[in-house]
């Protein structure tokens, strides 16, 4: 690690998962447009998002973080980010009853286009070209010039992240978010519907706890907190180039904040103690994330904690959690018990998307939504047997209707993959999967609280 971070250190490092500019020249040039426009988000919302987040350490909040794997150019419409902001609204309302603590909001949105692949190259038949890399960086189509990277997407993200940002800020504070409407909609779920009614008495006594607060006075007409909602943006810090040319000093504290998004994380395939990622990461002041897979180690996560966190801000670091429903139960407790001893406190974060990606039979990339319940399930006994807190969940999901994830009660079958099929990247759950999980996962929040959490998490032993 050099001992001194600046905007460029992470150049000199070792670096995974880079896309291969054919024209050095002209990627640079790009970086240096992307480097004088203006920032997407500002420093004082991602100290906000922090301020949360070290709620969520302390066991006085969770954290819903969910959206898009891979958001596209071809998808980019008001109506798909409308679609995923409001299921994530109807995610929190149910979160919040059952929690009855603040939920955070993040989505995956306005940004998190770059993917890492497990492969640097396809090849169909005779013809091998670079792997698709996300719409920032290449085209998904397969031939030559659609996989060549190319800098201009980079300008073409940024833009369409400022556009979709400027519609979720509109629906965040316009009243879009007000509590009854959003219930409204889950009420709509619960009665038209046949998955919906089975949680019909959850939802019944939400409808009395709003009714009592109406009664009281507290509706979104007098009570701004009522109808309007803090949403915060995050992606995955893949793309260096970038990242860097939109980390920008904070003319009020002289920090450096990465303003592409509020929270920015690393990913599972980058997250190398030494390597660029990691080195980017430290010095800048947003709130991050790190995925830890069944492969971390509890001494390599102690170390990468002491890197990315050594002054043990509150709410720095969430850790997201991505085992797979099999390993999770094995895997998890060493890493609790060892960041506990240290006496750190981190944001504990559950992906139960990216350790449960199997192929179809007829060749589909899914997941079966029981083994992603399975894993938050586990994260959940997990935490309260180790008298720990489970702060966060972390979902891929969209408010389409589309049949990429196998299960749910709407039962999604292996031939039915093949209808609605549209992701650019990883399956995702669609709007009523998403929703049900909220639903599911109730019962687990509710056992948490009912164990005495939350409580302060992290004493020194
Ligand atoms: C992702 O979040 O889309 C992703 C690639 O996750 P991971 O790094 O955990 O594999
Ligand atoms: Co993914």
């Amino acid at each position: 690690m050099p001992e001194t971070w600046t905007l460029a250190s992470w150049r000199g490092l070792p670096i995974q998962q880079q896309p291969d500019y054919p024209d050095a020249a002209a990627l640079e040039a790009t970086l240096d447009r992307i480097r004088r426009l203006p920032p997407l988000v500002f420093a004082g919302e991602a100290r906000r998002l922090r301020a949360a987040l070290a709620e969520v350490a302390e066991g006085r909040a969770f954290l819903l973080q969910g959206g898009d794997c891979a958001e596209s150019f071809a998808e980019f419409s008001a109506d798909n980010i409308r679609d995923t902001f409001r299921v994530l609204m109807q995610m929190a309302v149910v979160m919040t009853f059952a929690a009855a603590c603040p939920i955070v909001k993040v989505g995956r949105l306005a940004g998190q286009f770059a993917k890492p692949r497990s492969a640097s190259t396809e090849t169909r038949g005779d013809l091998e070209l670079p792997s698709y890399r996300g719409d920032t960086v290449n085209g998904m189509e397969f031939n030559a010039e659609a996989r060549t990277a190319d800098p201009d997407r980079l300008l073409r993200g940024y833009h369409q992240s400022a556009a979709t940002l400027n519609l979720l800020r509109a629906f965040a504070h316009g009243g879009y978010a007000d509590l009854r409407r959003v219930h409204g909609w889950n009420q709509g779920f619960v009665s038209r519907t046949a998955q919906g009614e089975r949680y019909a008495d959850f939802a019944d006594r939400i409808t009395e706890a709003l009714d009592f607060m109406e009664a009281c006075g507290v509706t979104g007409e007098f009570v701004p907190l009522v109808r309007e909602v803090d949403f915060y943006t995050s992606h995955e810090a893949l793309l260096l180039g970038f990242e860097e040319a939109m980390t920008r000093v904070d003319s009020t504290t002289g920090d450096w904040y990465d303003t592409s998004a509020h929270m920015l994380w690393v990913g599972d395939r980058t997250r190398q103690e030494g390597g660029a990622h990691v080195e980017f990461m430290r010095g800048i002041r947003n709130p991050i994330g790190i995925k830890v897979g069944p492969t971390t180690e509890p001494d390599g996560l102690r170390r990468l904690i002491d890197v990315l966190d050594p002054n043990g801000d509150p709410g720095r670091l969430t850790v997201i959690v991505r085992m797979g429903a099999d390993k999770i139960g094995e895997h998890l407790p060493p890493l609790v018990r060892a960041v506990r001893r240290d006496g750190r406190k981190v944001v504990w974060s559950c992906d139960p998307m990216h350790g449960n990606t199997v192929k179809s039979a007829n060749g589909y990339k899914t997941r079966v939504f029981d083994r992603i319940l399975s894993e938050v399930r586990q994260f959940f006994d997990v935490h309260i047997a180790e008298g720990s807190y489970a702060g966060g969940v972390h979902f891929e999901m969209t408010g389409q209707d589309v049949t990429e994830c196998l299960g749910g009660a709407q039962d999604i079958t292996e031939r039915a993959l093949a209808d609605r099929y549209h992701t650019h990247c990883d399956p995702r759950l669609n709007a009523s999967q998403a929703l049900e999980l909220a639903f599911l996962i109730a019962d687990s929040l509710k056992k948490q609280r009912a164990n005495g959490q939350p409580r302060i998490v992290a004493e020194a032993s």
